[in-house]
């Protein structure tokens, strides 16, 4: 059979689809561009903001066409959003249609309840509470063959008070550290040239194993892996940053230098009541250590705008972290509430279009910062790993070590997976564009 998989929402989200693609392959089907063609369509979802939810029960209200014409196309909804209670009512009484709803605990199933589903012509709800264990050894199938996510740890303890994903992904679980080693190994041994290390927070990773160990620890055995050329990692919780990862990516040669911390609010009374565990100081410290400690580090963020109870005081805090910091780029998005999470119940909820207004100023500073500092790597020869190739802008296209995309002339044969060097002509605020420099 032809599959099709759909995902939305975070890197975490992506590579569950890897694996999905990987347990189909495994099965004997092959995937398919179209919607048309396909046999098995999957929705891997997102619920981390309302108008990812909105998006997804559109799609699959759409779906239902391609049922009639097509009896024997198996749906299938898994990921985070069905994890809520309610979600997966909702699938099932609304949206006949849809054959298999799956949760996040139980990914490894899919085979066999697909198995199911075609062989009894049944529908299958199968929702777990919470792992048992981790499942080792789910072959994935990576888009790319140059760079690969690893996920070094599932779920998340922090419980900030906006945030639905402790509730969906469950609690903290790390991989074993041979086991992330021997991944990563292996991937080095099929030629992927970069890997980034996945979870919530991977300043917390291992606490939770019985012998104690270190994301810094890990982050050494996997700059030892030959074949390997650069390591990211994502995300970083500013309360757990410690010194020892700082010493890391400077002693490391392949780390590469680029942080992502999200600081969400500037506010101290917001961070407060958003369960950060963090102060606008604390944050503020941390970052001009970063900055002081790792040359040519970059910092990117996310920042919510509109928790409830913010006022103008507290969001112009906010600017002024911005201001102060400059990061090198933000996700910026409206609070956006969600059911069974302690801020939904807050008082204070701040309206739409203050909301919108917030943003918007947000935005307009962040995009100046970013302008502003990629102007600064004007004529300057930087370390490119090409990614492959952009058909639209018939360029090369790959990333700066600080995480910045980059698009060039070049062979894409010859290139893609390949160290360059790439002189940067004309810096815009998302993009660098540039000429490949003599090899
Ligand atoms: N574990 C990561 C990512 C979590 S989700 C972290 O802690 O940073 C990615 C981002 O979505 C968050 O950083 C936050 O900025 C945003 N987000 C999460 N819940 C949200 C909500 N209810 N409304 C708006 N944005 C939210
Ligand atoms: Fe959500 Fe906070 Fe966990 Fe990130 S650290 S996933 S924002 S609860
Ligand atoms: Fe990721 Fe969205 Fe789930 S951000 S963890 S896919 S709720």
């Amino acid at each position: 059979m032809k599959y099709h998989i759909i995902t939305w929402g975070c890197q975490m989200n992506e590579h569950d689809s890897e694996k999905i693609a990987g347990m189909l392959e495994k099965m004997g089907h092959t995937p398919t561009k179209s919607y048309e063609e396909a046999d098995i369509i999957v929705f891997n979802t997102c619920c981390v903001r309302e108008n990812a939810e909105l998006k997804v029960f559109s799609s699959i209200g759409n779906l239902k066409r391609l049922k009639n014409k097509n009896p024997n196309l198996v749906i299938a909804v898994c990921g985070c959003m069905v994890q809520q209670k309610h979600v997966a009512h909702k699938i099932h009484e609304r949206f006949p249609f849809v054959d298999i709803v799956l949760g996040t605990h139980n990914t490894h199933r899919f085979p066999e309840i697909l198995e199911c589903v075609v062989s009894q012509d049944q529908r299958v709800i199968e929702i777990w509470d919470e792992s048992k264990d981790i499942v080792e050894n789910i072959p994935a199938k990576r888009d790319s063959n140059i760079k690969a996510w690893v996920t070094i740890s599932f779920g998340c303890n922090n419980f900030c008070s906006y945030c639905i994903v402790p509730y969906v992904r469950g609690r903290e679980r790390s991989r074993k550290p041979q086991d992330i080693i021997k991944e990563v190994k292996k991937l080095a041994e099929e030629g992927f040239k970069e890997v980034t290390l996945l979870g919530q927070n991977v300043n917390s990773y291992g606490k939770d194993l019985s012998e104690e160990v270190r994301f810094s620890d890990l982050l050494y055995k996997v700059n030892e892996i030959p074949g390997i050329e650069r390591i990211r990692f994502m995300t970083s919780h500013p309360k757990d940053l410690s010194d020892d990862l700082i010493k890391a990516i400077k002693e490391c040669k392949k780390i590469c230098e680029h942080i992502h911390l999200p600081v969400q609010s500037g506010s101290t009374s917001i961070l407060k009541k958003m369960n950060r565990n963090y102060t606008k100081e604390h944050y503020l410290g941390l970052t001009e250590k970063i900055y002081r400690e790792i040359p040519g580090v970059s910092i990117t963020t996310d920042i919510i705008v509109g928790f409830p109870g913010e006022t103008e005081e507290d969001f112009e805090d906010t600017l002024d972290v911005v201001e102060r910091i400059r990061f090198d780029s933000a996700f910026t998005f409206m609070y956006s509430k969600r059911k069974g999470t302690p801020a939904a119940k807050m008082e204070n909820q701040v309206p739409d279009e203050v909301k919108k207004e917030r943003l918007q100023r947000l935005m307009d500073l962040q995009n100046r910062i970013s302008k502003e500092k990629n102007m600064k790597l004007k004529d300057k020869t930087i370390e490119v790993l090409v990614e492959g190739y952009d058909s639209k802008k018939n360029l090369l296209v790959g990333r700066t070590r600080t995480n910045k995309l980059v698009y060039f002339e070049g062979e894409p044969k010859r290139l893609s997976g390949k160290l360059v060097k790439v002189k940067i002509t004309t810096p815009k605020t998302w993009t660098l564009e540039g000429v490949l420099v003599a090899q």
